[in-house]
């Protein structure tokens, strides 16, 4: 056996700062609140359900993931966030109306406790909606030392001596990365005179990353992936990691893609198309913003299959993703699929998906395992890009000049080979040749 990684305990209250409270945030806290009550099960989550294989077949030894590595227990976290509306977690989650009215009246306390701090808000970035509860600050520079002292205020009044951040606010519109984003003396200048490349999510993760915070980004935004929060990550020796929740349509493809290659079966088009009524679809129908959304929908069967390896199956790959906002379906998304796959000599066939799914109850649980496992990272002195956390996003981050891995089976054999890393464990590579000695 290895090493073990020397982790420090998970003593404590761990905070969880949120900036954006709406469907994925409120269903995230409320479904804390209901397990902890016995009201509901953490059904989607890695870390409470999850189990990790130890050793040889042979051994027997499949500890539940909670127990192996040292994780923060739901009864030891504490919730906090930002949004540009006044909406407690209660009346968040009411509006979302992903989950049912009696389970939330039976949380109605702890939700209504949870009331956002004023956002860091700028509409360029965000257009399709606007708030009341907004910082004002003469500069952007400001705007971050407003959101620091937040972070130490909620610290403080919740007792936590450890804290995580988590973006859940709504997709930003599409940025490249820019000159003011390529150091940390040029970020902290641009902050200064305001440069309008700087967007929200980048105030808050600078603030959290200055702070030692580890961050974390569910939506497809350019947040972290610029030279100057990695910098800043490794700097501060913080662990990072993004982006945009695998849930829905993207979960499947990852699913699927990979069985298509793996009997090299080729695909000549794949054709997504979505509706959704909440107020992420509304967000998603501003052309800026469904441009960041469509970069990291698309660019998941490119790196999975490979067309320079096997152009004869995937050179000529047509795929595109639509997302229409249909505001009866809510958050009930419906997602179609159309795949023209070809086998044996090249004759086609076609596959069907139709994904009647609730998208907040999908990115939920991943919230949850996100938060646990990035404060894992931390306490085992893990910093920078956290590439083994990749099963949860459409877009991991990864090193630059490092292709990311998209296949999620491969994810996960990573994420766990990771933890019994952490552990001292044998890395577990399937070639099993001496069960037949
Ligand atoms: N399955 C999923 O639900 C899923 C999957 C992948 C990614 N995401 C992403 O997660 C994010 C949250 O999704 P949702 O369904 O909860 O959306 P939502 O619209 O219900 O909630 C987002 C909230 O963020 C707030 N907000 C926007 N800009 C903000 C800012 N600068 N500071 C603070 N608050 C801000 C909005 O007011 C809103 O309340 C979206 O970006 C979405 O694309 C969701």
């Amino acid at each position: 056996m290895a090493k073990e990684v020397s982790i420090a305990p998970a003593h404590g209250k761990l905070g969880i700062l949120i900036p954006g409270m709406g469907a994925v945030t409120s269903t995230f806290i409320a479904g804390v609140e209901a397990v902890k009550r016995g009201l509901g099960a953490p059904i989607g989550s890695l870390t409470q359900l999850g189990t990790i294989r130890l050793g040889k077949r042979t051994e027997g030894r499949t500890p539940k993931i909670k127990e192996f590595v040292p994780l923060t227990s739901l009864e030891c976290l504490a919730f906090g966030g930002w949004d540009i509306y006044e909406d407690n977690a209660y009346e968040a989650a009411t509006r979302a109306k992903v989950l049912e009215q009696t389970l939330l009246d039976q949380l109605k306390e702890p939700l209504s406790a949870i009331r956002p701090m004023k956002a860091v808000f700028d509409h360029d970035y965000v257009r399709k909606i606007d708030g009341p509860n907004v910082k004002q600050g003469s500069n952007k520079m400001e705007l971050a030392e407003a959101v620091m002292q937040d972070i130490r205020d909620f610290a403080q009044k919740n007792g936590c001596n450890r804290l995580v951040m988590i973006w859940c606010g709504s997709t930003e519109v599409f940025h490249k990365s820019a000159a003011v984003h390529q150091s940390v003396e040029a970020f902290e200048e641009g902050l200064r005179r305001s440069d309008p490349e700087i967007s929200p999510s980048q105030i808050y993760a600078y603030a959290a990353l200055k702070l030692r915070v580890p961050f974390a980004n569910g939506a497809p935004n350019l947040t972290t992936d610029i030279p100057a929060m990695l910098e800043l990550a490794r700097r501060n020796e913080v662990a990072i990691c993004g982006k945009d929740f695998k849930t829905g349509q993207t979960y499947m493809k990852t699913l699927l893609a990979p069985g298509f290659k793996a009997r090299m079966l080729g695909v000549q088009g794949w054709f997504s198309t979505n509706i959704l009524g909440n107020r992420d679809g509304e967000v998603l129908e501003d052309p800026g913003s469904f441009k960041t959304k469509e970069e990291t929908k698309l660019s998941v069967l490119q790196q999975i299959l490979q067309p320079e390896l096997y152009p004869e199956l995937y050179k000529d790959l047509y795929h595109a993703v639509r997302i229409n906002y249909y505001p009866p379906r809510g958050d009930a998304k419906e997602g179609w699929d159309n795949i023209d796959i070809f086998g044996w000599l090249g004759y086609p066939m076609q596959i069907k998906i139709d994904f009647l799914c609730r998208d907040s109850i999908l990115a939920a649980p991943l919230v949850l395992d996100l938060v646990l496992f990035l404060d894992l990272a931390q306490r085992a002195g893990m910093k920078g890009i956290q590439e083994w956390l990749s099963f949860y996003f459409k877009g991991p981050m990864t090193a630059p000049g490092l292709y990311p891995e998209h296949d999620i089976f491969i994810q996960l054999m990573k994420l766990k080979n990771t933890l019994r890393w952490m552990k001292g464990e044998d890395l577990i590579t399937h070639l099993g040749l001496e069960y037949y000695d």
